[in-house]
């Protein structure tokens, strides 16, 4: 069962019914509110039902200050009272939160059995009043208007067991019919900058990703890290890493038109297809940062000019890898001869970046092997490979030739404490609801659910960046994505 998240969630339920069972098994300590801990917060323990007043009114002051910043809050009480329901409800709802009210439906026996099992037992008839009062609560809810009303057996099974470890099959397709690529965009390399690399390679490898990627850029983007933070040149990078004889895939995702004459990216690709017997791609855009263009000493022209670049560099590289030597006259480029030795030992995908509709997703049409999206809104994402396919019918390219790739963003944790812990150690001074949320934040198996709905939205490739890939375990912890 996949409940929204973030959310209000209600629970309504007898004592004994499985409430902070529940409550605890899919949500993390912190996100549930109970008034049995407030007492035991306020008063002598959780039974100390002197101190309900006060814990009601502590309990009041946690749930909108949570609901407020958008954080999911988990309301465990008998959750019997109309009137407070409906305050909690108008609360989330201010806040643009989904609502979900959860009903306990355990046999009233088994209610019945563990109360009586307990230290401090409900008296019988109090009992008796809650269970009256949650067989009739059903229709009730349903008028209240509550996004979701879900009834839970509060007899749970054990938990799902954990996603499969195991290596995926020898293309590296995963299950879910996707291929991933480990994108390393910060170097936290300490002193050996060789051997850190090196441990991160061999581990993505282990790990079941079809390749790995680098950032090409000349100084460290304000996305990723500080401008003094190593960022090394990645064709060179990318040398080193084909010497571990790993059957990663290698290439930049994404080289800017404007650092290199096309040539050159060309000659850099087809050597280091002809290093890792055809296991070279590039990635290709336009450029965007305009500060390390004057760093650099490097042309930064308009977006038209760069664009009209793109589009012959593409031409250009494929002229340079196609067999033969013959002159080239296409598409705006014009070579005397196309003589380029070592011949790439297999095609070299081209990845054309960025999500400029009318220009970049043309070229990508076009010229390219492959589009790469990002992946925030997935219904813009699905709009963007509606425009991508209509380009392709226009220029009379085969939809199925130009693959859809996204690059993804995530935090990925453990379970739902570390989760939570990854996007408060990342989130700077972005509301942790909202970074949560612009990056997916969630367990392995929370990925793969969406990774599930890319998949099924057309995307063949993931290329994932992790805002935490300090060294080799953090690529480790990643291989459930792959299975
Ligand atoms: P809970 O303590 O989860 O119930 O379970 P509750 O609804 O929150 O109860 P109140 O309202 O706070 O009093 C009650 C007992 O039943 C056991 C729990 O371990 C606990 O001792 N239980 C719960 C099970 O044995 N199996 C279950 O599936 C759920
Ligand atoms: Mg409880």
């Amino acid at each position: 069962m996949q409940l929204p998240d973030p959310a209000l969630v209600v629970l309504v339920g007898a004592s004994g019914s499985g409430k902070s069972t529940w409550a605890a098994t899919h949500y993390r300590d912190q996100e549930v509110v109970s008034s049995d801990a407030l007492r035991g917060v306020v008063g002598s323990g959780p039974h100390d039902l002197d101190a309900s007043a006060d814990a009601f009114g502590v309990l009041e002051t946690v749930v909108a200050a949570r609901l407020g910043r958008g954080l999911t809050t988990v309301v465990d009480t008998l959750g019997l009272d109309p009137l407070k329901r409906q305050a909690w409800l108008a609360a989330a709802r201010a806040a643009g939160l989904p609502v979900v009210a959860v009903l306990l439906d355990t046999p009233d026996t088994e209610c019945r059995r563990r109360n009586a099992a307990r230290d401090r037992p409900v008296p019988a008839r109090a009992l008796a009043g809650q269970l009256r009062s949650v067989r009739d609560v059903r229709p009730v809810l349903e008028a209240e208007g509550w996004d979701l009303v879900v009834a839970v057996a509060g007899v749970f099974a054990e938990p799902a067991p954990a996603v499969t470890t195991e290596t995926a099959a020898t293309d590296r397709t995963s299950s879910l019919g996707l291929r991933s690529f480990l994108q390393v965009s910060r170097f936290p390399w300490g002193e050996d900058p060789l051997a850190w690399l090196s441990s991160i390679a061999r581990a993505a490898d282990e790990a079941g990703f079809a390749g790995l990627a680098l950032m090409d850029h000349l100084i460290q983007v304000p996305q990723v890290g500080r401008a003094w933070e190593p960022i090394p040149e990645p064709w060179v990078t990318l040398g080193a890493i084909a010497a571990l004889g790993t059957g990663l895939e290698l290439g930049t995702l994404c080289t800017p038109v404007t650092f290199r004459p096309a040539g050159i990216t060309a000659k850099a690709a087809a050597t280091l297809s002809a290093l890792t017997g055809g296991r070279a791609f590039v990635g290709i855009g336009a450029g965007w940062f305009a500060r390390e263009h004057a760093a650099y000493g490097l042309e930064f022209p308009p977006a038209r000019e760069r664009l009209d670049d793109l589009e012959k560099a593409i031409v250009t590289m494929k002229a340079l890898w196609a067999s033969g030597t013959k002159a080239y006259d296409a598409h705006g480029v014009a070579l005397p001869e196309t003589t380029s030795y070592p011949r790439p030992a297999a095609k070299i995908p081209v990845v054309v970046g960025g999500s400029g509709e009318r220009r970049t997703l043309r070229i990508a049409a076009a010229h390219g092997d492959a589009c790469n999206l990002r992946t925030i809104d997935e219904a813009e994402l699905e709009r963007l490979i509606g425009v991508l396919r209509a380009h392709c019918d226009d220029v009379g390219r085969d939809r199925s030739e130009v693959a859809v790739t996204v690059l993804d963003l995530p935090v990925v944790g453990r379970d739902r404490d570390d989760v939570w812990a990854r996007v408060e150690r990342h989130r700077g001074r972005t509301p942790a609801a909202a970074y949560a949320s612009r990056t997916h934040a969630a367990t392995v198996a929370g990925h793969r659910d969406r990774w599930a709905r890319l998949a099924g939205l057309g995307v063949s490739t993931v290329f994932l960046a992790t805002p935490d890939l300090d060294g080799p375990e953090d690529v480790l912890a990643l291989r459930g994505l792959n299975a």
